[in-house]
């Protein structure tokens, strides 16, 4: 095997300065190490890869295709120094306008999506729609995951946030998990074993989850079924429709963080393209034309304001990358 400094230079300059040439050479030596199935692209806009539809490019998007080519692509950034992120479907991402610095990881491949039900256990892939095992579930008659039914990620997504919604969450559902660790090793643990809080997985933070065993439970499939249409008729009264992270705050011990924007006054409050949604005030939706920077200054605008009259510390639930 080649050692990458044979491809690239020992002296070769840190993963932030890469010029464009320098970023294509980057791409054409990890093309070589990569199955002819993986895809890899320079400065790949990731506006149109999360659903608030903002933000800059990624100097590398890297979708392998395998377990054997996400280790290799693991290695290869510690290799070279490169800070790399894995990328969901970016339902809880707000980008910066200036883009990401480094590597993001996509499991876009459709090696990645495969769901599985075998008895009470669904098993799902990282790059699997947590819609999709919802689906399967049901299909099956197992209960208990139709919660997933309105949360646009994927299970990996699901994993390291936690994603919850009706008194239920990923972790109360979970069954074991796989991931890998940044030096290519695969580990696998009961649910139990894993930390998991209200919209994290600290483990996960520096490591990629491959996939998940959930479990459901036996039941009619008419009480299934009208579980999740009560559940998506929910959402469609209280959540908007247009291009948002979901809840941009994690809810504080104190009340529901819609609760309080609302009864700040801050509905409807607008910067630029991003504006607070009148139908749930912890959204924030955009319209096209929006930018990153649009979105932090709302942000920061109803963070002040709950700060400085009601004295709560709203806490970001959409994580921000990138730079300005
Ligand atoms: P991304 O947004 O792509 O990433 C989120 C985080 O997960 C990042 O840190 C990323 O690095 C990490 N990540 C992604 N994949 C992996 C992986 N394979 N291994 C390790 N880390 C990974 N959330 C809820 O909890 N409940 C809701 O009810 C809910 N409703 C929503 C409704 C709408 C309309 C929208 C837009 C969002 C909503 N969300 C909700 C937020 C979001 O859908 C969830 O947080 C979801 O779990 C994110 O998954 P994702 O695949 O999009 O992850
Ligand atoms: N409320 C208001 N005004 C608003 C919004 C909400 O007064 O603008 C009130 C509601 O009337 C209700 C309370 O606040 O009394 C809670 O509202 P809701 O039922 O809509 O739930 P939430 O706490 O705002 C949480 C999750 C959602 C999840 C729903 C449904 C968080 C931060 N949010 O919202 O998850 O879908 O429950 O279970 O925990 C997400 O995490 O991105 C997300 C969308």
């Amino acid at each position: 095997m080649t050692c990458p400094h044979d491809i690239l230079p020992l002296a070769h300059p840190p993963a932030v300065g890469y010029d464009r040439a320098g970023r294509e050479v980057l791409a054409a030596a990890l093309r070589a190490r990569l199955s002819a199935e993986a895809v890899v692209r320079v400065d790949e806009p990731l506006a149109r890869r999360t659903t608030l539809r903002v933000g800059g490019p990624a100097d590398w998007w890297v979708a392998p295709a395998s377990e054997a080519d996400l280790a290799e692509l693991l290695r290869f950034c510690s290799a070279h120094a490169l800070p790399w992120r894995v990328l969901g479907r970016g339902s809880n991402l707000l980008v910066r306008d200036g883009g990401v610095r480094g590597v993001v990881v996509s499991l876009s491949h459709p090696y990645w999506s495969r769901v599985r039900v075998q008895g009470e256990e669904i098993h799902a892939g990282a790059g699997a729609l947590v819609k999709t095992v919802a689906a399967a579930a049901s299909q099956h008659e197992l209960g208990g995951l139709e919660f997933f039914e309105g949360i646009p990620g994927s299970v990996g997504g699901a994993l390291r946030m936690n994603a919850g919604a009706f008194q239920s969450w990923t972790f109360a559902v979970l069954d074991r998990l796989r991931w890998m660790q940044p030096d290519g090793a695969i580990e696998e643990r009961p649910a139990a074993d894993v930390p998991a809080q209200y919209r994290s997985c600290p483990p996960l933070a520096r490591a990629v989850a491959l996939g998940a065993v959930f479990r459901g439970r036996r039941e009619a499939p008419e009480v299934i079924r009208a579980r999740m249409a009560a559940y998506s008729a929910r959402r469609r009264q209280t959540q908007p429709r247009e291009p948002s992270a979901g809840c941009l705050f994690k809810n504080p011990a104190a009340l529901p963080a819609g609760r309080l924007i609302e009864e700040l006054g801050l509905k409807g409050a607008a910067v630029g393209g991003a504006r607070v949604s009148e139908i749930h005030g912890n959204f924030i939706v955009t319209r096209p034309g929006a930018r990153a920077r649009d979105v932090l200054e709302l942000l920061e605008r109803v963070r002040a304001e709950a700060q400085a009259r009601r004295g709560i510390r709203l806490e970001p639930e959409v994580e921000i990358w990138g730079e300005d």
